[in-house]
């Protein structure tokens, strides 16, 4: 598991290996939008403030997944031990 900051929201969850981020973020009360949750759409995607995204998506492409800065919470995930998005 990893932690989650919302930053704009003072929220912070744990995100297990069975649930998603942005299904974390949003039982905790934040106002995430999702659509596809698949990572097609491009409804969530959420810029990255801290930490390093694992990109699982088909939304973003190769430059905008190496800058680290923009991620897809619904499938997407976290290389290290905790991720700060600006939401
Ligand atoms: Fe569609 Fe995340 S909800 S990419």
């Amino acid at each position: 598991s990893f932690d989650v900051e919302a930053r704009q929201s003072g929220i912070t969850v744990t995100v297990a290996p069975h649930q998603t981020i942005a299904q974390a973020l949003i039982d905790a009360g934040v106002d995430l939008l999702t659509s596809c949750e698949q990572g097609v759409c491009g409804t969530c995607a959420t810029a990255v403030l801290e930490g390093e995204p694992d990109h699982r998506d088909q939304y973003l492409n190769r430059m905008e997944h190496a800058s680290g800065k923009i991620m897809t919470p619904c499938v997407s995930r976290c290389k290290g031990a905790r991720l700060v998005l600006d939401i």
